[in-house]
């Protein structure tokens, strides 16, 4: 039997290898204290990859993972032919216009503004496909929350979860443009070809969140 390959985003998705537990797949390794970027267990022939969040669509297009856990704002933001088959309800926060106060009225009135973003495809997306105003996209790779501070841009286009990034640097959400969760995506070839490994995985993935919401 092949291993399946499973692309896990590091960082703020990090801990869904809780949830894999939860189903009883072993991750103790990938919870050791290393810097290793492959883990497997042996007994269901899984293979682990860790990788920035914003590859792992790509890993998952390719095939070189069968199967990616990521979040909705990389799936939007990357476009990538793929199907994605859970929402995890997991790592839920949302993608928002944030600025200062001042900034508010600009986005009223269709101004020409500079948008800085990590996402400069969503944000394309919302100002010209759902507002219909005119901006220049500015990208930048962190610290998104910088540019309206030190005049870069009016707004930024960013993530928000607790909120504490935005109110400490005197910031506020603006609009919100959507929802974001961590998600199960799969590759389009594999769906085929591994198809009962992946419908047990998909299965067992929503007994386990079917009984997380109901203790809750
Ligand atoms: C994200 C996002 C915000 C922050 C929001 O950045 O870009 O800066 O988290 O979270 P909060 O509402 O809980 O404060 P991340 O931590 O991924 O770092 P980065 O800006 O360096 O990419």
């Amino acid at each position: 039997m092949r291993y399946l390959t499973i692309a896990l985003a590091k960082g703020r998705l990090g801990k869904t290898f809780e949830m894999f537990e939860a189903i009883g797949i072993n991750c103790d390794e990938m919870k050791s204290d290393t810097r290793k970027l492959i883990f497997t267990d042996e007994e269901h022939k899984l293979k682990f990859i860790l990788s920035k969040a914003s590859d792992v669509p790509t890993y998952v297009e390719y095939g070189a993972a069968d199967i990616g856990i990521v979040g909705k704002d990389t799936i939007l933001e990357e476009g990538r032919k793929l199907f994605e088959v859970i929402d995890l309800d997991m790592a839920k926060c949302r993608m928002c216009v944030i600025g200062p106060e001042s900034s508010a009225e600009l986005l009223k009135h269709k101004e020409l503004i500079r948008v800085a973003t990590k996402y400069p495809n969503i944000a394309k997306d919302y100002f010209y496909n759902t507002k219909h105003q005119t901006v220049e996209l500015i990208k930048l790779h962190g610290s998104v929350e910088l540019a309206p501070i030190v005049g870069l841009s009016e707004v930024i286009v960013d993530i928000v979860e607790t909120g504490s990034t935005l109110k400490a640097n005197g910031l506020q959400v603006l609009e919100e443009i959507c929802p974001l969760s961590a998600r199960m995506v799969v590759n389009q070839v594999s769906m085929k070809m591994e198809k009962e490994r992946i419908t047990k995985l998909i299965t067992d993935v929503r007994a386990f969140l079917q009984e997380r919401a109901q203790s809750k």
